[in-house]
Order: C-alpha cells, then structure tokens, then sequence
C-alpha cells in the first residue's frame, strides 16, 4: 500500500485544518482527497517520533501515480506543518496513466444507482470473477462480441494490468469492477446472466480467515438468483478438495443441476491464464465443475434506501447482519465522517460516510461500497 514515514518533533495532535479530520476515539487523523481520476481516503498516525501516512485501502483507488503523488504531497504537507521530514515512501511514479485504466472501469456509484442491467443496456451479460490479468476474459471476449463481458478484480496489480490488455487490444465488450465481486452479485437483475466464470480461485484454507472464501454459500445463492435459464456456472480449479465441496454446495444449497457426465471431470481444455500456466507446470491435474440453472428464481425483495439516512443506533448485530460505527471524525469545521461496518456479520463492508448533525449518513464522493441486499437490510436497521 502506498505510505510515507515523517520524522518531527511536533505532534500530529497540534495540527488542524479544514481537510484534517481527527478521530474522537483514537490519535488517528484522516483527510478526504479528490485526485483527476480517483477519490480516496489518506490516514496519518502517531508511532513514537514518527508519524506513518498512508492510503486507506478500503476507499479503493487503482494506485496509479496520480494517487500516489497525492499522498507524497500530503506526507509533504504534514512534515512542514510538524516541522519534520519525510524519511521513507514507497511512492516512486510507475507511468500508470489512470485514464488509460479507468477507460474499462464501471463507477461503483453507477452501479448502486442503476443496476449492472441498465448500464449495461440490457445486453447478453457473463461474468467473470477473479480475471487476475485478464487473459482469459480478453480470448472469451474477442470470440464473443455479441456479450457484455463483466469481471471482478479486487487486487491493483492484476486488474491494472487487464485494463492495459484490453486497451492495447482495443476490445470493447469488456466492464471491469475492481470490488469484491461477492458484493456486486445482487445488483444484477435474477434470470439475467448466461455464464458465470470462475477459474482458480484461491482456496479458502489458503487464507487464516474463512471470511475471505469467494464461493461460500451466500455467494453460490446469488450466483443461482442470476444465472438465466439455461445459464452455466464454470469452475476450474486445480485443487479437488475445492472442486469437491464447491460441488457439494451447489448439490446443497442450490436447484442447479450438474452439466457435466460427471459433477467434476478432469479439464482438458486451455485457457492459458497465468495461473493455469503455473499449475501446469507443476504437473497438476486440473478440475473443472459446470452446472446450469434449468429454472427460473424469484427477485429480491426490493428495500428503498434515501441517503440521507437517519442513523438511530451506532450498533446492531441481528439475524446475521451487522451495523457498526467504528470511528468518528471531526475537522475544525465540526464537520464530521463516520466509519462504519455494515452488512453480513461474517464478512461485512466498511466505508466512511458525512455525518451530519441530526446524525444523517450521507455519501462522501470517497464513499465506496457496493449496495448488495444485506448492506440495504443492514443499513434499513440501523434506520427504523
Ligand atoms: C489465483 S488468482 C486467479 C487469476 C486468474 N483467474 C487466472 O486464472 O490466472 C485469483 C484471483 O481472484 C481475485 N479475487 C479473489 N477473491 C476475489 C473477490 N472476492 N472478488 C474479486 N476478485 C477476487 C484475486 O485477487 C486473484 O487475482
């Protein structure tokens, strides 16, 4: 993540400024910032003499060079305030243009307003989730113009690399959503989506916390609710214990049915992705897992949320969704943000908010989260 260290003599606690905003419960300071491509969060803090600046990974920026000569001036900017230096970054220029990445980008604010279905025009949709560099998604998006690819990347690196392939490709059937794609599922209307590709999915004991596993059963539900009728589901992986309890999942928890002679058959085709490359190499034998819905599922439940949104209580844990305020603060303005978590209680968003003085949330241009159906419930309760 892109960071500087200041060495001063002064306090980060003797500053103030309209653009400095302290936390009420902590020696944190964050400051809003709006760059020509992107809007993210800076946080500064106290560590001894030092004082640590970095970019606050959840308002999710592509970390381009405009970002991070951003956060070199703010570094800059509170080491002659404090009287100090800046003694280490890690904010050298890389030449990554953000218009050129953006140029594939999807807004996350489009996509709460309208919905993938209207931005995308109502054309024939797939998705995929996880495209690392995008090799896969370009070859399928070059033999299938007619669709309107998606995919979901939440890592920088990958994502950024994607976006120059498809540019230097030219292709224009492809929309990027650099989100947790386990977030972006609901805004898609139901019985709209022709596939769905998943390939090599980190394996969730790979990670220390189950709350990071893509395919959990939440996820397998809202892959069901949008597939069409007759749409597939397409999985390759190269570890069979994931093959398998992902297939006894969807066996479980959904109607879909089984596409193959065999629930998961050894994969013989090649999609040439960097990962399939890797495990190749290695010698691994490859699974794939297809199933297809054959009926049709009803919508969500539709839940009107008006921003501003009158906040009644600043902590709720109830029928598996969380709302939280973790943080307020406040600038020498007696403005306020709110950081708040929200949504599924096993694996909730989190993002700042205004906060006004009737104690209204309202979105910050560096407010980002995707408004899936547990957010909306959430957010409705912490409301009512
Ligand atoms: C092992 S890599 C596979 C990449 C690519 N599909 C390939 O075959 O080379 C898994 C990718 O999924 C991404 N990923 C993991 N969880 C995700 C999520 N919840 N939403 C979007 N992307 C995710 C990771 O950042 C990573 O780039």
């Amino acid at each position: 993540m892109p960071h500087a260290v200041i060495q001063a003599k002064k306090a980060l606690s003797c500053l103030n400024g309209d653009n400095l905003f302290f936390s009420k419960k902590s020696g944190f300071l964050i400051s809003p910032v709006s760059t020509k491509c992107e809007n993210f969060i800076i946080r500064a803090y106290q560590n001894g003499e030092k004082i640590v600046v970095k970019l606050d990974k959840t308002t999710n920026p592509l970390i381009t060079d405009d970002v991070k000569s951003a956060v070199l001036n703010f570094s800059l900017y509170l080491a002659k305030k404090l009287n100090g230096k800046t003694i280490h970054h890690n904010l050298v220029e890389t030449k990554k243009e953000c218009e050129v990445l953006k140029r594939y980008l999807l807004d996350i604010e489009d996509i709460n307003k309208k919905g993938f279905n209207t931005l995308l025009n109502s054309r024939k949709i797939a998705i995929e989730i996880g495209i690392g560099k995008g090799e896969f998604l370009c070859e399928t998006a070059k033999k299938n113009r007619d669709t309107v690819f998606v995919g979901f990347e939440i890592a920088n690196e990958p994502i950024s690399k994607a976006a120059l392939r498809f540019s230097r490709e030219n292709i224009d059937n492809i929309k990027l959503v650099h989100y947790d794609a386990r977030f972006g599922l609901d805004l898609f209307d139901a019985n709209t989506v022709q596939t769905i590709y998943v390939n090599f999915p980190e394996p969730w004991f790979k990670f220390k916390k189950l709350k990071h596993a893509l395919l959990n059963t939440t996820t397998i539900k809202k892959i069901e609710r949008i597939l069409k009728k007759g749409g597939t589901f397409e999985l390759l992986t190269d570890n069979l214990a994931y093959a398998v309890s992902i297939s006894t999942a969807l066996e479980l928890f959904t109607k879909l049915k089984c596409n193959q002679e065999r629930c998961i058959e050894t994969s013989n085709k090649s999609i040439n992705t960097y990962f399939e490359r890797r495990w190749k190499r290695k010698r691994r034998t490859i699974y794939s897992v297809i199933y297809k819905k054959t009926d049709e599922t009803p919508d969500l439940e539709p839940i009107d949320l008006q921003f501003p949104l009158k906040i009644r209580k600043d902590y709720i844990l109830k029928d598996g969704l969380i709302f939280k305020v973790l943080d307020i603060f406040e600038n020498n303005k007696n403005e306020k943000i709110a950081e708040i978590t929200f949504g599924e209680s096993v694996n909730p968003q989190h993002a700042y908010f205004g906060l006004s003085e009737d104690s209204e949330l309202f979105p910050l241009p560096q407010t980002v989260f995707l408004l899936d159906q547990e957010a909306r419930l959430s957010l409705r309760m912490a409301n009512l």
